[in-house]
């Protein structure tokens, strides 16, 4: 049996000095010293000796697991420095180099427009109406019918609004007058307030029209409100917004939700109203719709038109942004095009 150690021992040197890595060792030690070792199996064995073999045998064995036990350690520690050498050698960080560029985002021309638009009518006395009483889902009712809208109006047609599929009256909203109900339903005047928000519609797209665009709505209900009130809140908006020398006209024009009903066109500033593809030609850009309010949509409402009156006006964003920044097509707002979005 001593012969069997010592030929053990000798084995187990020779596969030590062979090994080459961390891995390697440690099969060493599973193959010679765990529980399914080869000593131990050895050590199996010595309950058949006699007591006198067995003192000799077992110290013998326990000497030589334990000079191999130190000469595992030692394999071990020495592959684990040089692994580690090796590790910090390559994986070494150079910290001299330069690091990685992170773009910064910038706010969207027509995030920056619309809230300049928004802190503009802020500082005339209008607030914000909150996000849920302005859904870009709506029924009809509050897209057209509340609205005054005719069953017949061809704005409802297919061919120009969106439905869904939720149910047959559900439909993305045209545009945001449908706020200006949500703002006055169950409430008193005096009711002054605009409200921001996407629209969409089924336009044929070209570099004035997209099928989604955004516009700002605005409502003034009080006692006493004229079309004189309406005139200098939006005469005083435009003077802010693009400075006094810029060319603007109010024509009268037709809603079924306000009267009498207005537009306002501001020149074009691609060919200063010489007539453009960006203005078809004209010379002018349609910026908003305004009017007083029908006094169908106040009694619907709940309102009474004889002792209220009000004013309603919806402008486009991006036909705002275009005249003041000289962009001179809508779909440049919405192809995320780095070299148009970096100007901003
Ligand atoms: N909703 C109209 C449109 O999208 C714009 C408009 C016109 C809004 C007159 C109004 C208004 O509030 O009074 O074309």
């Amino acid at each position: 049996m001593k012969e069997q150690l010592e030929k053990i021992y000798e084995s187990a040197q020779k596969d030590l000095s062979a090994s080459c890595s961390i891995a390697d060792v440690e099969e060493v030690r599973a193959k010679y010293l765990s529980r399914k070792g080869e000593f131990n199996e050895i050590k199996k064995n010595l309950k058949n000796l006699s007591d006198e073999d067995k003192r000799v045998v077992g110290s013998l064995a326990n000497e030589i697991t334990q000079k191999l036990e130190a000469a595992i350690r030692a394999k071990h520690s020495e592959f684990y420095k040089k692994e580690l050498n090796e590790k910090l050698l390559t994986e070494r960080i150079d910290v001299t180099l330069p690091g990685k560029y992170i773009p910064m985002g910038k706010t969207h021309p027509l995030t920056s427009t619309t809230n300049e638009i928004v802190e503009i009518f802020q500082s005339l006395g209008f607030s914000v109406v909150p996000q849920e009483n302005s859904p870009e889902v709506e029924t009809e009712y509050y897209n057209f019918d509340a609205l005054n809208v005719p069953k017949d109006h061809p704005a409802r047609d297919v061919q120009d609004t969106f439905y869904t599929e939720f149910a047959k009256n559900v439909v993305l909203r045209s545009q945001t007058s449908g706020a200006q109900i949500h703002a006055m339903e169950g409430k008193n005047p005096p009711i002054r307030v605009i409200s921001p928000g996407r629209v969409y519609r089924n336009e044929n797209i070209n570099a004035r029209k997209n099928n989604l665009f955004h516009q700002i709505e605005g409502l003034y209900v009080d006692k006493d409100i004229t079309f004189g009130d309406l005139k200098g809140v939006l005469n005083e908006f435009i003077r802010i917004y693009f400075g006094a020398s810029r060319p603007t006209r109010f024509r009268s024009s037709f809603f079924p939700f306000t009267e009498p009903s207005a537009e306002v066109d501001v020149q074009c500033i691609m060919c200063e109203g010489k007539g453009c593809r960006t203005c078809s030609g004209t010379g002018w850009l349609e910026v908003l719709g305004c009017g007083m309010v029908d006094p169908n949509v106040l009694r619907g409402v709940g309102i009474d038109p004889d002792v209220y009156t009000g004013f309603a006006f919806g402008m486009g964003v991006e036909r705002l942004a275009m005249l003041k920044y000289a962009i001179d097509d809508i779909r440049l707002f919405f192809n995320n095009d780095e070299r148009f979005l970096d100007q901003f």
